[in-house]
């Protein structure tokens, strides 16, 4: 876009939360303990291929670092590429168009702009009573690198975090409990996926502890004791695991930016607001978790294109309306648009298509028959409104009904789209051929 830039990073790395200690480690250990479990846990022997397994945690968790450190350094070298000027260092805005940067080395010094966009991210949420000491008691950060599988690991919090982090040590061995506030997992997920989402993680060994409040916690070198009482009232109970993972949500981080300089107020939960991505300061914009809207990267990513887009003259949008999520356990969880529940409360008239995998030949032979794609469109326009789907690599395939939705796409349009057989995205089209009840492979 023509514009000067430079971008001050204090943690050393580029890449933030996603790329250092979030969605990429995670997704690392995901996939590495996912091979594990196929290959302890009978998957491959069943298929005829006999292994012994042997788990090298040290290992497991080299390679982990090796690809994060790969692409933190491919992050690095697009921003000289782009010829963006990298200051490492912590930044603070000091009035209209000042910011002061303090290196490692406490050197202090000031940059003069015409735009500031804040994209300061988030950090894991404290929960009262609860030290996180990332030793027994871990938030996120700490799941990521713990130095054994626990043989018990207590979650608390039944969002992304918790049941993807718990999905790892669970393969690896751990006996893992999730303790939830609310009595359902995954809130604001649609009601009947997250329902048969947790019936298949019940069937792979998680336990549930669910309308449960969590009023303490006490950590030893050897154990973590956790106190828990049911939301519902009732006598308390201590809960003992070797680790507790506390993942509760993630709040903005705005510690010591200088807000105040500018006369920017963050809300009670921390929250900057905008107005397409302007803050109320002029010369002031912000993007990602540390603003409204879900946390998450592609989010925020295209939140960055779109702000700098009109920070250039351009014309920059985000449809939020069409922000996909993904959970990367086995099998995936993967959703886009409206939920039946946000349907039923906007008075919307709706139909719904559904197929499951287990009617896929290609998830059949695969031994992945879990899990089902519901599409959900309106009763009259046919628009689709919303997809929910739980299945193999469901969240490579939702890409699919995001650009259908995009073009504004009818459930009748991805049903008269050819798609390749034998694949898992027939499951896609077959759901979309539900709505207007002709699907043929179930
Ligand atoms: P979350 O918001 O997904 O889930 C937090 C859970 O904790 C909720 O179910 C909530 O009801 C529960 N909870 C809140 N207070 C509680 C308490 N006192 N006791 C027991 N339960 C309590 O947050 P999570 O899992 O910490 O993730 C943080 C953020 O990171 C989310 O915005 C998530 O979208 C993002 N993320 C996204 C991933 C992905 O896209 N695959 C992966 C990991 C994180």
């Amino acid at each position: 876009m023509g514009l000067k830039v430079a971008i001050i990073e204090g943690r050393g790395k580029l890449g933030g939360t996603c790329l250092n200690v979030g969605c990429m480690p995670s997704k690392a250990l995901l996939h590495a303990s996912e091979l594990y479990d196929a290959a302890a846990n009978g998957e491959l022997a069943a298929m005829g291929v006999e292994v012994t397994t042997k788990l090298n945690l040290p290992q497991m968790m080299k390679q982990k670092a090796d690809s994060v450190e790969a692409l933190t350094k491919g992050v690095e070298f697009l921003m000289k590429k782009n010829k963006v000027e990298y200051i490492k260092g912590w930044g603070r805005i000091a009035g209209p168009g000042k910011v002061v940067v303090k290196t490692e080395d406490g050197a202090e010094s000031t940059l003069e702009t015409k735009n500031i966009v804040i994209a300061t991210g988030s950090e894991p949420t404290p929960l009262p009573g609860v030290t996180v000491d990332n030793q027994r008691v871990v938030d996120s950060t700490g799941a990521l690198v713990l130095p054994e599988v626990p043989k018990s690991l207590i979650v608390v919090g039944a969002g992304v975090i918790g049941l993807e982090l718990g999905s790892v040590w669970r393969r690896l061995g751990a006996e893992v409990t999730v303790v939830e506030y609310l009595d359902r997992i995954l809130p604001g997920t649609d009601d009947e996926v997250a329902k048969a989402f947790q019936r298949i993680l019940v069937k792979q060994g998680f336990k549930f502890k669910l309308g449960a409040k969590v009023t303490g916690a006490m950590a030893t070198a050897k154990q973590a004791q956790l106190t828990v009482e049911p939301v519902a009232g009732g006598p308390a109970e201590t809960l003992q695991a070797d680790y507790v993972l506390v993942a509760i949500g993630r709040r903005p981080f705005t510690e010591g930016l200088g807000l105040e300089t500018v006369g920017i107020t963050p809300d009670k939960r921390g929250v900057i607001a905008n107005d397409h991505f302007k803050t109320s300061a002029p010369g002031v914009w912000v993007v990602g978790d540390v603003t409204s809207g879900p946390m998450l990267a592609h989010k925020a990513e295209d939140e960055g294109v779109a702000c700098i887009e009109l920070i250039a003259g351009k014309a920059g949008h985000v449809n939020y309306g069409i922000i996909p999520g993904v959970i990367y356990t086995k099998p995936e969880v993967a959703t886009v648009g409206q939920t039946e529940e946000q349907l039923k409360a906007a008075g919307v008239a709706y139909k719904i298509g559904k197929f499951p995998f287990a009617a896929n030949s290609r998830a059949k032979i695969n031994h992945e028959g879990d899990g089902f794609v519901k599409v959900l469109a309106d009763a009259k326009t046919d628009q689709i409104l919303g997809v929910h789907m739980i299945g193999p690599n469901v969240g490579d395939m939702i890409g699919e009904y995001c650009v259908a939705m995009e073009f504004g796409g009818a459930s009748e349009d991805v049903a008269r789209t050819c798609h390749p057989h034998p694949t898992r995205s027939e499951a896609l089209r077959q759901a979309a051929m539900g709505v207007e009840g002709w699907t043929m492979q179930a």
